[in-house]
């Protein structure tokens, strides 16, 4: 097999939705005859009602980016003591209970889900745990239903940084009708977006109200401020780029799950390669692709497929190694030892996120597996 050629500029593992630009133009005329740039103006109204109806999320509030809407969350829930969460997932996670003065519990993953095990969160629950915080990794849901069980048990509130779920179902029901607070992030990097920005999703309207003063600065009125809250608010900048993007979602949806499709073909009989894949009772976010490499069936480690790819102009990225409970910020907690976490570890070292992004031609596709194979190969 002779060498595949590399690209000519880097390939990176996403690129945003950027519709024509005359489309945000003409949005951004009615913003500037508006004479309003942030505090909930018209576009952040449209926006928070059209994205309500996408996600089928009846209480949506909109947020200047995914973290600190999940800061709010952890306040808005009165999140306290201990929380359990992943350790596999991006800093943010662990990052908002830190900033809450909430110890990160780190409990280990389901290693097909790749998403916190309920079976090991019940095994932290102490007197201290005010909450489970779970990620839906990849957009691959938690398991929902146990999560939910658990917390009815031990009078816990749920949580989840839902960063990448965006579109996500679990039997046909909205990612956000399940637990108590789901956080959508918008940043650039993700499918939907508004260049930063974030929601946070809710089931329980006075829980919104809530939520409404705390990225508000607490204010209530003019002359009453209520609770030390703070500024979470989406420009209207951002708004109408969430406008228009929202418009191209469906094209670039359809087109991700194609290029899904082509990736699959090209690597499904390899050895030692797996593309992670969406259960069965959920639907697709179609945020990343993701493959794991089993070194030893493979016969190469995900780190050299990582280095290999770099010679073919390929920026391919480890996404979640290390893992949160391995930053010098959290080694030291009990539940951050990794033989409580073998699975995680395990899997940090298997993962291998693809280029993925609607604009990618099947080319490009069939140019990447080329590389894939012939690493693997030589
Ligand atoms: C799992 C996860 N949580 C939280 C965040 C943070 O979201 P934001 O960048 O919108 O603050 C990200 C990444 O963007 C993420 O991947």
């Amino acid at each position: 097999m002779t060498p595949p050629p590399p690209f000519t500029q880097p390939l990176y593992v996403t690129r945003p939705i950027l519709p024509p630009l005359a489309e945000y133009t003409t949005l951004l005329q009615d913003v500037w005859a508006s004479g309003w740039l942030a505090n909930g103006g018209a576009q952040h109204h449209l926006l928070e009602a059209e994205l309500s109806q996408w996600l089928n999320a009846p209480h949506l509030s909109l947020f200047n980016n995914g973290t600190i809407a999940l800061i709010v969350a952890c306040q808005a829930l009165r999140l306290s003591g201990e929380v359990i969460t992943s350790p596999f997932t991006f800093p943010a996670t662990p990052h908002v209970l830190s900033w809450n003065n909430v110890t990160p519990v780190f409990a280990d993953i389901d290693p097909d889900t790749l998403c916190i095990d309920p079976n090991q969160v019940e095994s932290l629950v102490t007197n201290r745990t005010s909450g489970i915080l779970g990620v839906h990794v990849y957009g691959i849901p938690c398991d929902v239903q146990a999560l939910d069980a658990l917390a009815r048990t031990y009078g816990l509130r749920v949580a989840y940084d839902g960063a990448h779920a965006f579109g996500t179902q679990v039997n046909r029901r909205a990612i956000s009708s399940y637990g108590d607070a789901t956080m959508f992030s918008f940043h650039a990097t993700k499918l939907f977006h508004t260049a930063e920005g974030g929601a946070l999703a809710v089931n329980d309207p006075d829980l919104k109200k809530r939520i409404e003063l705390l990225k508000n600065f607490g204010i209530k009125s003019e002359n009453e401020v209520v609770m030390p809250g703070i500024n979470g608010k989406m420009s209207e900048l951002q708004a109408a780029l969430g406008r228009i993007v929202l418009r191209h979602v469906g094209t670039e949806r359809e087109r991700r799950a194609t290029i899904r499709t082509l990736y699959q073909t090209r690597l499904a009989h390899q050895p030692g390669l797996n593309l992670l894949q969406i259960p069965a009772n959920a639907t697709d976010s179609l945020q990343y692709l993701v493959l794991r490499v089993n070194a030893q069936t493979a016969g190469l480690h995900r780190d050299q497929l990582h280095e290999r790819l770099k010679r073919f102009n390929i920026v391919t990225r480890k996404y979640f190694n290390p893992l949160c409970s391995d930053y010098s910020c959290y080694r030291q907690l009990p539940s951050a030892n990794p033989r409580n976490l073998p699975n995680a570890y395990r899997v940090a070292a298997e993962v291998l996120t693809l280029p993925y992004f609607g604009a990618l031609s099947d080319g490009d596709v069939h140019q990447v597996c080329d590389a894939i194979l012939y690493s693997l190969r030589h």
